[in-house]
């Protein structure tokens, strides 16, 4: 075992100084240290109070990022669903905003996407302006307690103020629901081949899709779906990506899966195939994991990024179904994972999707009222480290004894993370009862670990975004020392950022 610097010894909370309060505006995810609440994340999202789940509509337009959220206003834990809502000009210093769409006789206000209507297709315009339109699963609870099959249904609601307010269309839903009782999380993409809107959800243990030519009438298209699947199927998502050296465009289906993630409950997997306008064409049988942690569940992307940018950024929810009502923050439940871009990039075993933290996000966080202060912090950084492929185990820890590990195991060529003894866990059975593990997909005799820490979090993007593993943690107080328990022979860099 080996202390890397002696200097973490110090209390880190002490050493912060008084002028990082001058950027404590309802505008910045910075939050001053003494307003600060136990866990609460400094550089992820967060709502200011009260029960958020999955990402919802995300969409940009004239230069804001939309980020609107499941969203429950009177309680920690799920209920009655609303779209929260915050905008960014740069995906991680957000403004909350108002509560965007509120319970109406016809249901709670389940998941979905958003999308610009440039073309006004639904004529829901105004003034020449292009409407913003949500699209969205109606729940409606009497009807989930009549035991009837048919209480989910798509509707659409549109702005004319960039998200600000919000009407519901009249005629909702667009589609009714033929009785599956899972029939939800639409995503809507104009498909540009067809020139045709497209609409991805799930129902129960498959994808279904529809087109329109204006967002408003919809016909069925087709099915995708696993042989004999039992699991429940939420919060899709469809486009199309180039290939990082050929430049050849593939079609992504992405699918959040309620069990039997590679660690254990909930997770985001993937398809890759074409898409002809009507039909998904993929092997159902090669279904890939996004992030190998724990906490990254309904992972979907933005809508209309310009073509100019071409990148495909997406966020998912920071947690677990089997533990997220539970988890020991107060006044809010649940972050965000870090905005991520997607890459499909060659690997030993054909294509797969790679996901990296957006560019400079380090800047982005950095706002520059923040000071540095010199010794590093193990609860709020970065770290890369470069490597020879051989066993490396890093551990943060704190004066109560708590421990987080996160590491590469040579033998079995996995990544891994230890949350066993990371703090706070009796909340759960299922929090803390095994080291997580992810395989590395790549093969070459250098390993490369990107890391952000961030007081309940840690995101491990390896090689380059091969391997994702999203992990969440509660610590009694906040770690502040980091050693190598296990150290390559070769440590080719080892670099760490204070991001605070
Ligand atoms: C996924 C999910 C969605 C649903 C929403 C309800 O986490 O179960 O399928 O629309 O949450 O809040």
């Amino acid at each position: 075992m080996k202390n890397l610097y002696p200097l973490f010894f110090i209390l880190l909370l002490f050493a912060c100084t008084n002028s990082d309060t001058a950027n404590t505006t309802e505008t910045s995810t910075y939050i001053a240290e003494e307003a600060r609440e136990a866990h609460r994340p400094y550089f992820h999202f967060t709502p200011p109070s009260k029960w958020m789940n999955d990402p919802n509509g995300m969409v940009y337009y004239d230069g804001e990022y939309h980020l609107f959220y499941q969203y429950y206003p009177d309680s920690t834990v799920w209920g009655p669903m609303h779209w929260g809502h915050a905008v960014s000009t740069d995906l991680v210093n957000w403004e909350h905003l108002p509560i965007a769409l509120y319970p109406d006789s016809l249901g709670l206000i389940f998941s979905g996407s958003a999308v610009m209507d440039w073309k006004n297709t639904s004529g829901l315009g105004k003034d020449g302006e292009p409407p913003m339109i949500a699209i969205f699963t109606h729940h409606n609870m009497e009807g989930e307690k009549a035991k009837r099959l048919d209480f989910q249904v798509q509707s659409i609601a549109y702005s004319h103020d960039k998200g600000r307010t919000w009407t519901k269309y009249k005629g909702n839903p667009v589609i009714s629901n033929p009785g599956i009782k899972d029939f939800r999380d639409p995503k809507v993409i104009w498909h540009e081949a067809t020139q045709k809107w497209v609409m991805v959800f799930a129902a129960y243990d498959k994808a279904k899709f529809y087109t329109s030519p204006n967002l408003i009438d919809w016909t069925f298209a087709s099915d995708f779906g696993i042989e004999g699947d039992t699991r429940l199927w939420e919060c899709p998502d469809l486009f199309p990506i180039k290939t990082e050296d050929t430049k050849e465009t593939k079609w992504i289906l992405i699918t959040s899966i309620q069990k039997e993630a590679p660690n254990g409950g909930t997770g985001t997997s993937y398809f890759i195939g074409d898409f002809d306008g009507e039909r998904f064409i993929g092997n159902p049988e090669e279904q890939y994991w996004l992030d190998y942690g724990t906490d990254n569940y309904a992972f979907v992307t933005w809508s209309d990024i310009p073509k100019s940018d071409g990148r495909r950024l997406g966020i998912g929810w920071m947690s677990n179904w089997q533990y997220a009502q539970q988890v020991p923050t107060e006044n809010w439940r649940s972050a965000m994972t870090l905005p991520r871009s997607l890459h499909l990039t060659n690997t030993p075993n054909g294509y797969r999707l790679f996901s990296r933290p957006i560019e400079n996000i380090n800047d982005l966080i950095l706002v520059p009222a923040t000071s540095r202060i010199l010794s590093i912090m193990p609860y709020c950084m970065e770290v890369q480290l470069s490597f020879q492929k051989s066993d490396l185990d890093l551990v943060l820890y704190n004066f109560r004894g708590n421990e987080f590990r996160i590491g590469y195991d040579a033998t079995k060529n996995e990544f891994f993370t230890d949350r066993t003894k990371a703090g706070k866990s009796d909340f759960s059975d299922k929090f803390a009862n095994k080291i997580h593990t992810a395989p590395r997909l790549m093969e070459s005799d250098t390993i490369k670990m990107q890391i952000y820490f961030d007081v309940a979090s840690c995101e491990l993007f390896a090689d380059n975004g091969a391997t994702c593993m999203t992990t969440i943690y509660f610590p009694e107080e906040d770690f502040s020392a980091i050693r190598l328990e296990k150290e390559p022979s070769q440590i080719y860099q080892f670099l760490t950022t204070n991001l605070k």
